[in-house]
């Protein structure tokens, strides 16, 4: 299979198809995620929750996203990988920004970043995509500013809807190849979609952009705690993974791990 490229996610919103992007932080979820036919793999900086157990995605530093990065890059075949640029990798100015995602390519083997922000990253946007990087803007609700936005809202209700329209506009104009929303509502993630010709990434954005975007521990039921609403959970993994490690716990116990055949013969 050819790898995914930015004019097949191009082409999705033109044909008025869809594409599924999923985010992945090791080489074996990331090589069955492909195998899926999953076209974006996300190396998302939501493995400071995720992988890490931190409370918010601000901890991670670069060289922990270069690791997640390698790990999906050599499990990937043909999805399209975008690295999260983490907080504080981008933000003091368009070399930083630069300078990251160069690393992020270099190292860490993927094909694209995405960074956190709107309008005031238009430099940002326009240093990377000038450098050959291509970006991935995420706006709405934005983890790196959960403490400047007073915690996990939905962002761009009534009046704010346009100043969401905004800042895809002007992304779009810097050269971003797509624009991921965050909790917004249906309402205005339809209207940035339609004010838009690239594609739009959806997580908590209702069903008009062109992809959706879930974190796979979400979907696949791997957390302990409440989910948001907006995930839809498509498996009961902690039940599996509890089940079976129970088992092979009794089993090791009562010695009925190993059996005869899982040792070797003289
Ligand atoms: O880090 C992440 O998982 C993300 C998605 C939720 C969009 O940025
Ligand atoms: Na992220």
């Amino acid at each position: 299979m050819a790898r995914v490229r930015l004019h097949h996610l191009q082409a999705a919103k033109n044909e008025g198809r869809k594409f599924a992007m999923l985010t992945a932080y090791d080489t074996m979820m990331a090589g069955i995620f492909d195998s899926c036919g999953i076209e974006v793999l996300l190396v998302g900086d939501s493995a400071a929750n995720t992988v890490m157990g931190y409370s918010s995605t601000l901890p991670i530093t670069m060289e922990e996203m270069v690791v997640f990065a390698k790990s999906v890059t050599s499990g990937a075949r043909r999805a399209l990988v975008v690295c999260d640029l983490p907080f504080g990798s981008y933000e003091v100015s368009p070399e930083q920004a630069v300078a990251s995602a160069v690393k992020l390519m270099k190292e860490g083997g993927v094909h694209a970043v995405k960074l956190e922000g709107g309008q005031y990253f238009v430099p940002h946007v326009r240093a990377l995509v000038a450098a050959g990087v291509p970006v991935m803007a995420h706006i709405g609700f934005t983890p790196q500013s959960e403490h400047a936005l007073g915690g996990y809202r939905v962002q761009g209700r009534g009046e704010a809807g346009q100043g969401l329209v905004a800042d895809a506009r002007a992304l779009e104009a810097a050269g971003a190849f797509a624009v991921l929303m965050e909790m917004v509502p249906t309402e205005a993630a339809l209207l940035v979609d339609e004010s838009l010709s690239v594609p739009t990434v959806g997580i908590g954005a209702g069903g008009a952009t062109t992809g959706q975007v879930l974190v796979w521990q979400d979907m696949l039921g791997l957390g302990s705690g409440k989910s948001a609403r907006f995930v839809k959970k498509y498996a009961d993994l902690r039940t599996v993974v509890a089940g079976a490690v129970s088992a092979y716990h009794s089993e090791v116990l009562d010695g009925s791990f190993p059996a005869t055949e899982h040792g070797f013969g003289q």
